[in-house]
């Protein structure tokens, strides 16, 4: 979608910002540009849109070279989101995120009724905010009106350069989520920049390590983590990058403990005898209800008297689906004090798959850093200590 072939920006002062850069960027795809202060990243957007023109080489936006193409024409065709926003002041939120249909000549009408779509869409109620103008709003309220105002026209591509550098980390968060939300969505093929290896950690599907207007290395977050191309790269993404790979490796099935299972209405006895069975060392079971949803967990202590599960199990809220990423785990851990989380098959509570303790987390973790620095499935790699909870 988006293609760089040695381009090359040296700015009138001698500065060289983009050294003989290459890249590619598929339909759909987001990637992150992350790096230092002046190494580039800002220049290579704005080559995108031609609001920059390379000294040399060539950029290429769907298979036409963009130098060919009319900028105005182009830009319609790229969204643009900065840091300072650059809503206009006396125009109201609505009037802003419609700026662009206008300008392309949509019936007012149009123009509102899409504005207002995009601004439900990025989490502002229409009613509510519309008729607001930017002074009226917060930081990251404005900044959920650049992002509406930049896909307001539908573009197929969005450029955005530090669009959440001016909240705070708490804003910041959110905004992400609700931008990974909402790229789920439109499914756009998008240019991020940022100078936060952690935002390029979440957002991208690659990210493209810049040293001095140079891509030092240009893969997925776990490759850039578990396998850094370079010492430059390393030191960039930092020592604590095992911690930081915890929020982009997946909880797989394969991880999963198989504790005990027993059911809410099993008599005790009938209980007990199954743990004896399965695992006579297990000191707690699972407990599911009929549909074999996770209800909670029974000790197995309480299963030497009369009556049923149901009168002495406990209910579980430690629980997550297949796919949550091992730092939501981890966080999920300590929030509710519990030494294991159950693992369910989907977003609602549906069937459970096993439990996750905190000696097979650091083994998943473990798994994933020797898998991409050898090249290989997660699966397929043998640990040389594992420690079993
Ligand atoms: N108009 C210009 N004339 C001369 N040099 C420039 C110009 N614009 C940018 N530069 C230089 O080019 C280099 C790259 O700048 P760029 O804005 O692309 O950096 P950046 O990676 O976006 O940095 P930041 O994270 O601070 O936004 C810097 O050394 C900068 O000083
Ligand atoms: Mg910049």
């Amino acid at each position: 979608m988006i293609r760089f072939e040695h381009v090359t920006k040296r700015y009138a002062d001698g500065t060289t910002a983009v050294d003989d850069l290459s890249f590619e960027v598929a339909e759909g795809e987001l990637v992150t540009l992350v790096g230092p202060s002046g190494c580039g990243k800002t220049t290579t957007m704005k080559m995108v849109n031609r609001l920059i023109e390379p000294t040399s080489g060539q950029i290429y936006l769907d298979g036409s070279d963009i130098s060919t193409v009319d900028p105005v024409e182009l830009r319609r065709r790229i969204g643009y989101v900065i840091q300072q926003v650059g809503l206009f002041p006396h125009k109201t939120v609505l009037d802003n995120t419609a700026t662009v249909p206008h300008l392309l000549g949509w019936q007012r009408k149009k123009a509102r009724a899409r504005a207002a779509e995009l601004l439900d869409l990025v989490g502002l109620d229409p009613s509510v905010f519309g008729d607001r103008y930017p002074d009226q709003l917060s930081g990251g309220q404005r900044q959920r009106v650049g992002v509406a105002r930049a896909l307001a026209a539908d573009p197929p591509v969005l450029l955005m350069d530090e669009p959440f550098g001016a909240v705070d980390p708490v804003v910041r968060e959110h905004l992400q989520n609700e931008f990974l939300r909402l790229q789920s969505q439109v499914h756009k093929t998008v240019l991020f920049v940022t100078h936060d290896i952690e935002e390029a950690v979440r957002l991208g599907d690659r990210i493209a390590v810049y040293g001095e207007g140079r891509i030092e290395q240009f893969d997925p977050p776990t490759a850039v983590l578990g396998a850094p191309a370079t010492p430059y790269v390393a030191d960039f993404v930092g020592a604590d990058r095992g911690l930081k790979r915890l929020s982009v490796t997946p909880i797989e099935p394969g991880d999963l403990v198989q504790p005990p299972i027993v059911h809410l209405d099993d008599p005790l006895p009938d209980a007990a005898a199954r743990l004896a069975v399965d695992d006579p060392e297990a000191r707690w079971a699972v407990v599911l209800d009929d549909a074999e949803h996770l209800h909670g967990w029974v000790s197995a202590d309480a299963l030497a008297g009369g009556g049923t599960v149901r009168d002495h199990s406990r209910r579980m809220a430690a629980w997550l689906p297949v796919g949550a990423s091992l730092k939501q785990a981890f966080s999920t851990m300590l929030q509710h004090d519990a030494g294991w989380i159950a693992v369910l098959d989907g977003e609602h509570a549906d069937h459970f798959l096993g439990v996750l303790t905190p000696a097979r987390l650091h083994e998943a973790l473990r798994r994933s850093i020797d898998a991409d620095a050898k090249g290989g499935a997660r699966e397929d790699v043998e640990l040389e200590t594992v420690s079993e909870a």
